[in-house]
């Protein structure tokens, strides 16, 4: 699936960056192949818009906020308001401002710390993550950083209990048992949720990860998947009543490349565990991932009949979000498009 030539795929929210990284002033980021402009009003409100001034096409994401706090043009000085409506020409010192000069804007909201950005009118809420200001957690924002494959390889994986013992043999993986655990499903309306309880290796390093010493402990995971490309990872230890609960946001740039954002909630205190631990911890998890994502096609098919991928019982999750993925693209009147050559 060629996410770029999928138009419902605009109608979903996305994270593209930390709400924080707008005081910096415009930033660029390119969402479905679509070149966008974030900024932020003087209250704080995030604002998207195309990143073209209507003037002479200058990317505005090169411009500044002005006194009055607009979005200035880096090349003329032209200045729109968070509508994207030119407000001021600064040559022209009557005012006037040509009928119709204005720059597209789309649905932008701040949740969770990010920037959320939908390029039509969304069909689902951003997803829920109701750990986030619940009595006893902490939020943790672990990173976001580009990856080159597309979003329905990173959801595939983080649902796939088969890769662990191989691909994260260096730290939790069980290379000796690479059978995997199955997991239990229940369909939403999100998506689906899927539980299961995974073992896994404990060494020394993540003793204060799992809050517990035993060589080998168990995850208790309620894993969540949510249309089209978030998902949750909800890893709870019962040895030490510990939650891991990991929340990311797969973003499309274009076909081969998305912005992975990672949030954390840990019922734990910096005592406990220290973030930069925790930060380090996870980032080497996910570089593993990433390595061998990277070495995948990143056309990965929601229509399993178009293209010969073969499967195992354990791929059962993967094939769940494709047929989702497909129907969703069915109900809108699509067909999957990807590469033929
Ligand atoms: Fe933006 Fe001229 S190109 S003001």
């Amino acid at each position: 699936m060629l996410v770029t030539k999928q138009p419902v795929l605009r109608r979903f929210w996305y994270a593209l960056m930390p709400t924080a990284k707008l005081a910096e002033g415009p930033q660029p980021f390119t969402l479905l192949g679509e070149p966008l402009v974030l900024w932020q009003k003087p209250d704080g409100t995030p604002v998207a818009m195309r990143d073209r001034c209507c003037h002479r096409t200058a990317k505005l994401s090169k411009g500044f906020i002005s006194e009055d706090g607009n979005l200035a043009c880096g090349y003329h000085g032209w200045e729109y308001d968070c509508s994207g409506a030119c407000v001021k020409i600064p040559q022209n010192p009557e005012g006037m401002i040509p009928p119709g000069a204005k720059v597209e804007t789309f649905h932008c909201q701040d949740r969770y710390g990010y920037v959320w950005v939908a390029l039509e009118d969304p069909l689902r809420p951003i997803p829920d993550f109701p750990e986030d200001g619940a009595p006893g957690y902490r939020r943790i924002f672990q990173f976001y950083e580009e990856w080159k494959t597309s979003p329905l390889r990173v959801m595939e994986n983080s649902f796939d209990n088969s890769h662990f013992s191989f691909v994260h043999k260096a730290n939790f993986g069980l290379f000796d048992q690479p059978k995997p655990s199955s997991y239990e499903f229940r369909e939403t309306d999100y998506g689906f949720e899927a539980e299961t309880l995974v073992p896994i290796r404990n060494p020394e390093a993540s003793y204060r990860i799992t809050g517990t010493t035993a060589p080998i402990t168990n995850r208790h995971l309620i894993n969540r998947y949510y249309l089209p490309f978030s998902r949750r990872f909800g890893c709870m230890y019962p040895d030490s009543g510990i939650h891991h609960i990991i929340y990311n946001c797969a973003t499309p740039i274009d076909d081969g490349r998305l912005m992975l954002v990672q949030w954390l909630y840990r019922n734990d205190s910096e005592a406990q565990c220290p973030t930069q631990e925790l930060i380090d911890w996870d980032a080497a998890i996910t570089a593993e991932d990433r390595e061998i994502l990277e070495a995948t096609e990143y056309d990965a098919c929601v229509d399993t009949r178009r293209r010969v991928e073969f499967h195992m019982p354990s791929d059962k999750p993967g094939i769940v979000i494709r047929k989702q993925l497909l129907a969703l693209l069915e109900a809108h009147g699509e067909s999957e498009i990807f590469m033929t050559a």
